[in-house]
């Protein structure tokens, strides 16, 4: 199993993608985004996603050196038209768009259409947290899905993640969630470790509840289930008709329905700029104290300590820049195939 430091991540996909004829600049953006996921833990949104991105170039999902238009720009509100390029393109370009926007009145709003997969939203919103605004951040994906709706037995919504992230003096609050039960891209992880995964994240396609991620894999397709499982999956399921509502129908890209084929996803992205809302110096106090009174809640047996949103993969970012990021065997012999079909010499990154 090799182990990589995340320059040498980065330029792993530099290079595939550059192989895959992707522009230098769109290839960077994608690369470092990918090689900070894995960083911070979140592998399932790391490397691995190289083979998914060129087989999606390839197939003409994406469509690299795209140009991202402006559809809708008012003082406050941007509507981009991403025209299928790499999300994490698209996504860079809203944030920017939104941060200079909200740091002349305060507050922006930006949707996107027409986008492929942003990756990690975290990224987004603790590049925003850090510059001085709250933020928050959602993706829809239309087409197909793969979570239930509560009470429901077939795939009907997508994992409709939401990131909320808030500026703060010892380390931003950065909240990244799905609103299903489970990542998609966890289950992929597991399915290739050969691993069976927790109770209470799928079901089968007969509607049981199942521990084998190849249920959700192999016919008849299972399903995830919505955030709070079968006991209060009522929650998440309305988060996640939210999240369609929001990232689908305002920025028009649309909603999972079953009648459709892969669709683009839709960002919804809003900020707010903290020292045009509150003294800056009395805030950052107070999100001192705040932490303070959580972290000495005393704990249940079994738990030694209270994180905060974020605070795991800042954690896991320190491990890993010691340590470097272990890259699982069959994820390494998928990538050097690719790399190999491509033409994109790998030899001295890993
Ligand atoms: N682009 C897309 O289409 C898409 C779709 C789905 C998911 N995703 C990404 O997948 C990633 C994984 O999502 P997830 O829901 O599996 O995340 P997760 O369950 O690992 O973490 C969710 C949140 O809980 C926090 N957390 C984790 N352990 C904690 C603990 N012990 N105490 C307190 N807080 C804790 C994390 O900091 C995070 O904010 C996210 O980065 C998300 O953006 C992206």
């Amino acid at each position: 199993m090799p182990t990589l430091s995340e320059s040498q991540l980065a330029e792993l996909g530099r290079r595939i993608l550059a192989a895959a004829k992707v522009p230098e600049s769109e290839c960077d953006a994608v690369a470092t985004h990918l090689a900070d996921s894995n960083m911070v833990g979140h592998d399932s949104h790391g490397v691995m996603r190289l083979m998914q991105y060129v087989e999606f170039v390839e197939q003409g999902h994406v469509k690299p050196g795209s140009p991202i238009d402006t559809v809708v720009d008012t003082p406050t509100i941007s509507v981009l038209d991403g025209n299928f390029n790499f999300g994490q393109v698209i996504a860079k370009r809203g944030l920017a768009v939104g941060m200079e926007k909200a740091k002349q009145l305060g507050t922006a709003t930006v949707f996107v259409r027409n986008c492929n997969h942003i990756g990690r939203l975290g990224a987004y919103t603790e590049e925003a947290a850090n510059a001085g605004f709250a933020a928050m951040m959602s993706v829809n994906a239309p087409g197909p899905g793969g979570v239930a709706p509560f009470g429901g037995m077939e795939r009907r919504l997508g994992t409709n993640p939401i990131s909320m992230a808030a500026p703060s003096p010892n380390g931003a609050f950065v909240l990244d969630m799905t609103t299903s039960a489970t990542a998609e891209g966890k289950l992929r992880v597991a399915h290739q470790k050969g691993e069976s995964i927790p109770e209470g994240l799928i079901i089968d396609g007969h509607g049981n509840p199942s521990t084998n991620p190849g249920d959700y894999y192999n016919k008849p397709y299972g399903s995830i289930l919505p955030l709070g499982g079968s006991l209060m999956g009522h929650k998440g399921t309305g988060l996640s008709v939210m999240v369609d509502v929001f990232c689908g129908m305002l920025s028009g890209s649309g909603v999972c329905r079953t009648d459709l084929p892969r669709g683009a996803n839709g960002v919804w992205l809003h900020l707010m700029q903290v020292d045009q809302i509150t003294d800056l110096a009395e805030y950052n106090g107070w999100m001192n104290t705040y932490v303070e009174s959580l972290k000495s809640t005393p704990k249940r047996p079994g738990f030694s300590e209270i994180l905060m949103p974020g605070e795991i993969e800042r954690r896991r970012r320190s491990e890993r820049e010691q340590s470097g990021v272990p890259i699982p065997d069959e994820t390494w012999r998928q990538l050097t195939e690719l790399a190999e079909r491509l033409g994109a010499d790998i030899s001295q990154v890993g």
